[in-house]
């Protein structure tokens, strides 16, 4: 019987989200405690999409998932091959809507699955182009870092309209995750900003300037193993993030607990408004201590994120 699979895992943004999408850089790792599988499968008659979040026809998923589908046509269509005849599964602990990429991370899981499928070779940029394709739908005007950070298994560099660059960190990074279980909508927090650059210009284009300032000053961090002062950097892009209004009293609670617990640096992650929170530990010992604080305040769920310079190939 005919059957592939693609696999992708999810991303966290250590510094610059928002400001990415104004031109200044930010920095993201590939986390593989959370990932996705996309099932390809022989299946005669239309297109069966199966998943958490819908189950039936290609051709009647919702709107919000319109980009899937178009992803899924387009690469059909590209390689010659009628839309029909297989099914889709998508197997995935990636939650939905978190800042963790979850859409970038389905389009890619779906392209590889399909090009393994129909035996034909991928290659990152005609990946890439899928996902963007997926992602457009999604957010409107993505930065195309999430594209980037879940087809790369190290750190990134992303600047808009720039190549990608390789980070190599110093030493382990001991990361904590934690999901506050409630959605949050990248296209309203992005389309918020933008509000709030058109009628506060001045102070906007400041505080998005002191993140992209923030985001160089981490790379150093990063790359010389001075995890202290990453620490005290992730706080002030907290701090900056909240005057962008991107944060949340949930968030901010987090954060606080985070460093009650000795995290060297909390923030929010992704865009914010809900979803995740990151928060660097010193040891691996503490980050399960952050993590038991974070669970006893009500998390819904916590990973432990230990970063080096390569993560599984998926
Ligand atoms: O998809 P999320 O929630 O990880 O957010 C992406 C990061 C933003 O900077 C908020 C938006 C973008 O397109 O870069």
């Amino acid at each position: 019987e005919r059957r592939a699979i693609g696999r992708a895992h999810s991303k966290l943004i250590l510094m610059g989200e928002h400001a990415v999408v104004y031109g200044e850089p930010a920095i993201a790792v590939p986390f593989d405690a959370v990932h996705i599988e996309a099932e390809i499968q022989h299946l005669e008659g239309p297109v069966l999409f199966i998943s958490d979040f819908f189950q039936g026809e290609l051709e009647k998923m919702p709107k919000r998932m319109q980009g899937f589908v178009a992803c899924i046509k387009a690469v059909c269509e590209t390689l010659n091959q009628p839309i029909a005849h297989f099914r889709v599964q998508l197997k995935s602990t990636i939650p939905i809507g978190r800042g963790l990429g979850s859409s970038a991370a389905i389009a890619v899981a779906l392209v590889k699955g399909l090009y393994s499928y129909f035996q034909k070779p991928l290659n990152r940029l005609q990946l890439q182009d899928f996902v963007d394709l997926a992602e457009t739908f999604a957010h409107g005007n993505p930065s195309g870092i999430d594209r980037e950070a879940i087809t790369a298994n190290h750190p990134i560099w992303f600047e808009r309209q720039k190549p990608v660059e390789t980070i190599r960190i110093e030493k382990t990074l001991h990361i904590v995750v934690a999901d506050t279980g409630r959605v949050g909508d990248t296209h309203a927090a992005v389309s918020s900003v933008k509000a709030l650059y058109s009628s506060n210009q001045d102070q906007t284009k400041a505080t998005i300037e002191q993140l992209g300032q923030l985001t160089h000053q981490s790379r150093f961090a990063l790359t010389s193993g001075r995890y202290d002062r990453l620490g005290l950097m992730l706080d002030q892009a907290h701090t900056l993030l909240q005057r962008l209004g991107v944060s949340d009293p949930g968030l901010d609670h987090y954060v606080q607990v985070s460093k009650e617990a000795g995290a060297l640096g909390a923030k929010l992650t992704g865009s914010g408004r809900g979803g995740c929170m990151i928060a660097l530990a010193p040891s691996l010992e503490k980050a399960l201590k952050i993590e038991r604080e974070l669970e006893a305040i009500g998390a819904e769920n916590t990973w432990y994120c230990q970063l080096t310079n390569e993560v599984i190939d998926y």
